[in-house]
């Protein structure tokens, strides 16, 4: 980080580092959060294909659901904003699986769990802090590719929030993507998702909801959006042309150098040992 003064956009709750958008306040009245019964949640650690995930359920379900603002991210009148919500709530959260609000737990809400390559997120992320303003600042890949690994980062370390989601994923309310499944048959996880949610799809609608979902569809809807650039499911922005970079997977072979990926591959064995990854 390059100014001294940009430690001011971060805060650490919990041990995890979040943006100053995610107030303390609201940060330490989740645990009482009243979840729905009906609530799906969408989570993920950032840059992991959140928006694109949205995106395919919203399609699903047409026009009766709301995605929310990530449940982290805002004041405490965001609480009483997600009360007051009469319609079925999507919720995106970048939450570890111990902050989320047991509420979700204890009700067994429907919870979806988008993953990605490590090494391909860190990438996307470097551009990301490189192009948010409510971000700190960084000079250099090699300065972010250090912060990354040790977690230093917003949502903290990749690796033990994966791990904190992974430890749940038998149970019956949670449903495992990856990112790169969806780029390499989309409509195969668009069925196991309407079917995980209970949601009637035809093969044409399938069909339909992945051509309005590609990259481009999705990038270019997004600069026709002039008008209103704040809606984002990301707790880190209001501009959502910051999402849709180059859609990818691979691309940290652009950025890598051999020395990075040893130390990479190091830590990914010592840190995932016990993961079934
Ligand atoms: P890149 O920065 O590698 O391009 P999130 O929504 O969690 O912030 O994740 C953003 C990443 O998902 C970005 O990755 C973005 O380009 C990619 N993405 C968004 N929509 C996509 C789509 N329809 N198809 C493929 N990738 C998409």
């Amino acid at each position: 980080m390059s100014n001294s003064g940009e430690a001011e956009l971060l805060h650490t709750f919990k041990g995890i580092p979040f943006t100053t958008r995610s107030s303390p306040e609201l940060l330490k009245s989740l645990d009482t959060f009243d979840a729905r019964e009906d609530d799906v949640l969408l989570v993920s650690y950032p840059k992991s294909g959140t928006h694109w995930l949205a995106g395919v359920i919203t399609k699903l379900y047409n026009a009766q659901v709301t995605v929310t603002s990530p449940i982290e991210f805002g004041d405490i009148s965001q609480l009483e904003e997600l009360n007051k919500l009469s319609s079925k709530r999507i919720i995106p959260t970048h939450l570890d699986y111990n902050m989320l609000p047991p509420n979700f737990k204890s009700k067994k809400c429907k919870m979806i769990y988008i993953s990605r390559n490590p090494k391909d997120t860190a990438v996307s992320m470097f551009h990301y802090y490189r192009d948010n303003p409510n971000l700190p600042t960084v000079d250099t890949w090699p300065a972010f590719f250090d912060l990354f690994l040790k977690g230093n980062v917003v949502c903290g370390s990749w690796f033990d929030h994966f791990l904190s989601w992974e430890e749940h994923e038998d149970e019956r309310n949670i449903l495992f993507l990856f990112y790169e499944d969806m780029k390499k048959d989309l409509p195969k996880v668009v069925k196991e998702i309407s079917l995980f949610l209970n949601l009637n799809v035809s093969d044409n609608n399938v069909q339909d909801i992945c051509k309005k979902s590609s990259f481009s569809e999705m990038k270019n809807d997004t600069e026709k959006e002039n008008s209103d650039p704040n809606h984002t499911v990301c707790a880190l922005t209001s501009n959502r042309k910051l999402i849709f970079r180059k859609g990818a997977v691979g691309d940290w072979k652009n950025y890598f150098t051999p020395k990075q990926n040893i130390r990479f591959q190091e830590i990914f064995n010592e840190k995932m040992k016990l993961s079934k990854m």
